[in-house]
């Protein structure tokens, strides 16, 4: 067998289409399992209205741009691909499955845990639709609560508590046409936000109960994790793009001219305060804005008015009525929203609880191209990606192996 295509069998792709960008990354993982980022691309386009593809051929333009620089970069041709499934088209269903445990001795095994699940794959789930991830979140044995894996464990009955998440298999398939058409082959799936949470929070922190937003610009998916179990899974209709609209409409401002403005501006502030920039007479933000011919005042009223809004949002999937467990680690945010100036600061003030926008770690030893928190969703897929090449097998791994078979089903589904 030839280095080339040995190579290629290493080589995992992702492929993050957001509303503004879409980003590619091309990851090698060495014999050992580490795995190495060595293309990165990204595109920009407005062809993506809250996930629907609304222009596809700006779309295709800014994929194939992502793709060929990324494939310069690996010095590889694009291996098929994982593509993030927006949270705008999920839909979440909780369901339990039972099996029976025949063995003797009656010692639960991996084909147990798997006959409950499918069992409780049977739930009725609306046609149109299609399992594209899951998560576990009790085992129940003989009528007992189990922490942890039941394999090994004896008795006769397992239960297992599952949420499914689906999603439409019509939008998925224009998805993949799409992308066939441009010769790119999609041989994955992903729910975007719910990659990045694997890849972003620790598990201490989703014990102990955290948020995790991505802010883009043209949406915010959050994800709440309470007790180590995801408790809410969204996707808010709001992102970076609203603040440039509002300003642009508001402010009687162009797009671009607005764009800059929540880029260096963003949160304005009282001067020393840690919220973002300070509009202190004199300073390059009042220079700013002079230039524009915006008033400070307008500018902030406008900025905030929707700034706060995307929070209160966010604090309204936090805040459900019911759920216990607590959200001690406060909120991780990522997304490029995540870099607009005093964000993170304002969600602090407002939900009362800390927010971490630094870059994820995993980021930092990327290619400085892509070391932003903008390619925390295409990061984390290509991670899943290499994850579910190399340890399908692995029994604990976060995306179980099953999962690839259930994906294998969609994409029969897509490809009949
Ligand atoms: N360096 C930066 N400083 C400030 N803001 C930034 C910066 N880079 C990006 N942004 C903001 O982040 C937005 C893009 O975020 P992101 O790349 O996460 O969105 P997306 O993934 O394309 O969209 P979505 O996830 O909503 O579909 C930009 O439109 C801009 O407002
Ligand atoms: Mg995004």
């Amino acid at each position: 067998m030839g280095e080339t295509q040995l190579r290629g069998e290493r080589l995992a792709a992702a492929l993050d289409i957001g509303t503004s960008k879409a980003a590619v990354i091309i990851a090698e993982a060495d014999p050992a399992g580490v795995v190495k980022v060595i293309g990165v691309g990204t595109g920009f386009h407005r062809g993506l209205h809250r996930g629907e593809i609304t222009d596809a051929e700006a779309l295709i333009r800014a994929v194939m741009e992502a793709v060929i620089k990324a494939e310069r970069m690996a010095q590889a041709a694009l291996p098929p691909v994982v593509i993030g499934i927006p949270g705008t088209l999920c839909s979440s269903y909780a369901a339990r499955g039972v099996a029976a445990v025949k063995r003797p001795g009656r010692r639960v095994e991996a084909a147990d845990v798997e006959r409950a699940l499918d069992a409780a794959a049977a739930v009725v789930i609306p046609p149109e639709r299609r399992i594209v991830d899951r998560l576990i979140r009790t085992y129940l044995l003989d009528g007992q609560m189990i922490e942890g894996s039941p394999i090994g464990l004896a008795g006769s009955r397992l239960e297992v508590d599952v949420q499914f998440i689906t999603a439409p298999l019509s939008a998925l398939a224009e998805l993949v046409n799409c992308l066939g058409q441009a010769g790119i082959e999609v041989d994955e799936a992903a729910v975007q936000v719910l990659a990045a949470a694997r890849m972003v929070l620790a598990p201490g922190q989703r014990q102990l109960g955290v948020v995790l937003v991505d802010l883009g610009a043209g949406q915010t998916d959050v994800a709440v994790f309470r007790d180590g179990q995801l408790d809410t899974m969204a996707c808010l209709p709001v992102g970076t793009d609203n603040l440039v609209r509002d300003l642009s409409a508001g402010l009687g401002i162009t797009r671009e001219q607005a764009e800059q403005l929540v880029r260096e501006i963003g949160c304005p502030a009282p001067v020393n305060s840690p919220l973002g920039a300070s509009l202190e007479e004199d300073g390059p933000n009042m220079a700013l804005l002079d230039d524009m011919q915006v008033e400070p005042g307008e500018y902030s009223d406008v900025f905030m008015a929707r700034a706060e809004e995307i929070w209160q949002l966010v604090r309204s999937h936090t805040n459900r009525e019911g759920s216990g467990g607590s959200l001690s680690t406060g909120i991780r945010l990522v997304g490029g929203g995540a870099l607009v100036p005093g964000m993170a600061a304002l969600g602090a003030q407002l939900l009362g609880m800390p927010v971490d926008a630094s870059l994820p770690e995993y980021l930092k030893g990327l290619p400085e191209a892509c070391q932003s928190p903008a390619y925390a969703a295409a990061a984390a897929l290509a991670q899943d990606r290499v994850r579910s090449m190399t340890q399908s097998q692995a029994v604990g791994t976060s995306r179980p192996a099953s999962l690839n078979v259930l994906w294998q089903k969609v994409r029969e589904w897509l490809k009949s």
